[in-house]
């Protein structure tokens, strides 16, 4: 437990942080008592309503996420995400001639254009669609301190991104396509009557979607790359399987590697009443209401009490030992995106002979990796 308020962006009375996996779990099953607390900077995104991953469980919660399953389908994943990444990302390290500047170059455009083909909502540009997920996410959530310029530049990629939205919305009212698409999807269950799936409620869907995808897949890509880079034996064993076409080793290892620096170490909620965690072992303590609750789910995944042999890096091991991308009621919508397409966006490299850094991962004063460059023998 600490007095000070490590995070100021949302209001608490202090920070406790907690790191074992089993308390790690506990926080985050434990969702009535220890809540999200986005819900008035989402309300700001949209400009009026909540998005889920600011919901506490509850009625528009199961509509939002449900509606929202039925349009983004786990089979699209098999059936066309992991083809599209795959062509995409191949055509561009095709191109490159052996240098390349792995977000700006690869996986954010990569990204952006999952958006435009997928979901069927491009942008002006795929650079407007970057930049604006980007600064909505950063101000969401990593903006712990509160800083004013970040807000300003959220409101206005939110104004800009909402009007992107509707502008897409009203042309696909006025000129329908046939084109088995995110928001086609989503328009067929308006005309059905589906609660919950007005223009505004699509909108605002889309939008939490979009900022939860663009800048996270383009950044956990770059974390585990260098994270491979940086160990010999396991990037020999990623080019191996690259090389082989045994996609759920080049998966082993990427998820592996990025277990040593997720894109989310720590996720945090807030504690709606007094209680204990942890309750009945030596380390129980009482988390007073109102304190922030540091998961530290990176820990988690090195807590040699949950996790095997927690230090070594092993491609072994059960997919239950990963906590990537949060867990519990809010666990990542886009867990089963993510799986496929983070290794198809790297394969492309991990092919070539002679991968190497060219350069450290340079953020740019952001929380997302702007650059790195990478070389390798082309052919
Ligand atoms: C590697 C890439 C990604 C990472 C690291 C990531 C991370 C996370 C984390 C940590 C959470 C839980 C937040 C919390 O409990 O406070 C979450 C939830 C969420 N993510 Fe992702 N995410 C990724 C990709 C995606 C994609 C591709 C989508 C969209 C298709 C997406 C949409 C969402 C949504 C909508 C939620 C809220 C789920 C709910 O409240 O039930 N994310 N993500």
């Amino acid at each position: 437990m600490l007095s000070r308020r490590v995070i100021t962006a949302y209001d608490n009375t202090g920070t406790a942080i907690v790191t074992r996996q089993r308390d790690v779990v506990e926080v985050l099953d434990r969702e009535a008592d220890f809540a999200v607390v986005y819900e008035p900077r989402m309300r700001r995104i949209t400009a009026g309503e909540n998005f889920f991953l600011g919901m506490q469980d509850s009625a528009e919660y199961t509509r939002d996420v449900s509606n929202m399953r039925l349009v983004v389908r786990r089979a699209d994943v098999s059936e066309r995400l992991v083809a599209f990444t795959a062509r995409e990302a191949s055509a561009i390290v095709a191109a490159s001639g052996g240098a390349l500047d792995v977000p700006a170059a690869l996986t954010l455009p990569v990204a952006a254009r999952i958006v435009a083909s997928y979901f069927g909502t491009p942008g002006p540009s795929e650079q407007a669609l970057i930049e604006q997920t980007t600064i909505m996410f950063w101000w969401l959530f990593a903006d712990l301190a509160a800083d004013p310029a970040i807000e300003a530049r959220a409101i206005a990629a939110a104004a800009d991104c909402r009007a992107m939205l509707e502008d897409a919305i009203a042309a696909r009212h006025a000129t329908p396509t046939g084109d088995d698409d995110i928001l086609n999807r989503c328009l067929a269950l308006q005309a059905s009557g589906t609660p919950g799936m007005s223009d505004g409620a699509i909108r605002d869907n889309l939008i939490g979607l979009l900022i939860g995808l663009v800048p996270t897949l383009s950044k956990a890509a770059v974390l585990a790359l260098n994270e491979l880079l940086n160990r010999p034996a396991a990037l020999a064993g990623a080019h191996a399987a690259a090389r082989a076409d045994d996609d759920a080793l080049v998966a082993a290892h990427v998820f592996e590697a990025l277990r040593f620096d997720p894109v989310n170490p720590i996720i945090y909620r807030r504690a709606t009443r007094t209680s204990v965690i942890a309750r009945g072992t030596l380390r129980a303590r009482t988390i007073p209401a109102g304190t922030m609750v540091l998961a530290a789910n990176l820990s988690a995944m090195f807590d040699p009490v949950a996790v095997e042999d927690p230090d070594s890096f092993r491609t072994d091991r059960p997919w239950g030992d990963y906590m990537l991308w949060g867990y519990g009621m809010h666990l990542c919508f886009g867990a089963q995106i993510n799986r496929a397409v983070i290794p198809q966006m790297l394969k492309p490299l991990l092919r070539h002979k002679n991968l190497r850094a060219a350069g450290l991962v340079d953020r740019a004063g952001t929380p997302f990796p702007a650059h790195f460059p990478v070389q390798f023998d082309p052919g």
